[in-house]
């Protein structure tokens, strides 16, 4: 990545201590998404990082979908949406997971992905990992190859890396 993308990036993501909760900082991905130029270098980057023969987008409810879906539509493959409990409305797999700050689940149709497809994981922010980690888990109940995982940012000090080796994940690409 040309360091000057990489700093606009970087620049338009904004720390906010203590939300949603003391000790938590926060990264608000708001002025990158109202910078036009932020907000495609951004995506640019993250489909610059795809391999090839990506067949299907997976993105994650709620932040994910915003560079999730523009990158599907820019590789010219199909989006698919992992949400929280309740959202989609045929059968689901579920997958529950410890969040930096309380719990959560996510669920995917058990139709979504063509058996065997090459999967590419997109989200914004990577932190502990378990995100990710329950999607790739939700992945495998759909028999599909996890080809790649792209995230914006990944907070090193949180660890998320080794809780996605520990996940068997071992194409991981951060933008900055
Ligand atoms: C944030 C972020 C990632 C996840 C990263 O989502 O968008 O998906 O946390 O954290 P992790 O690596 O520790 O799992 P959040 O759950 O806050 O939901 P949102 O996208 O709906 O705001």
């Amino acid at each position: 990545i040309a360091s000057g993308r990489s700093r606009l990036i970087s620049g338009l993501i904004r720390s906010v201590p203590d939300f949603p909760e003391s000790g938590v900082d926060f990264k608000d991905i708001t002025p990158l998404l109202a910078n036009p130029n932020g907000f495609s270098a951004a995506v640019e980057e993250l489909v610059a990082t795809a391999p090839r023969d990506i067949d299907v987008v997976v993105g994650i409810e709620a932040r994910g979908f915003v560079f999730a879906a523009p990158v599907a539509l820019s590789m010219g493959i199909g989006f698919v949406p992992v949400r929280k409990p309740g959202k989609l409305p045929r059968e689901v797999y579920s997958q529950s997971f410890d969040l930096e700050y309380g719990s959560e689940t996510l669920t995917v149709h058990r139709d979504a992905i063509p058996r065997g497809a090459r999967v590419m994981i997109v989200d914004d922010i990577l932190a502990t990992g378990g995100t990710i980690a329950a999607t790739a888990g939700l992945l495998r109940h759909l028999d599909v190859t996890l080809a790649q995982v792209s995230v914006l940012m990944e907070l090193p000090a949180l660890g998320g890396r080794a809780t996605l080796e520990k996940a068997g994940i071992d194409s991981f690409n951060a933008v900055v």
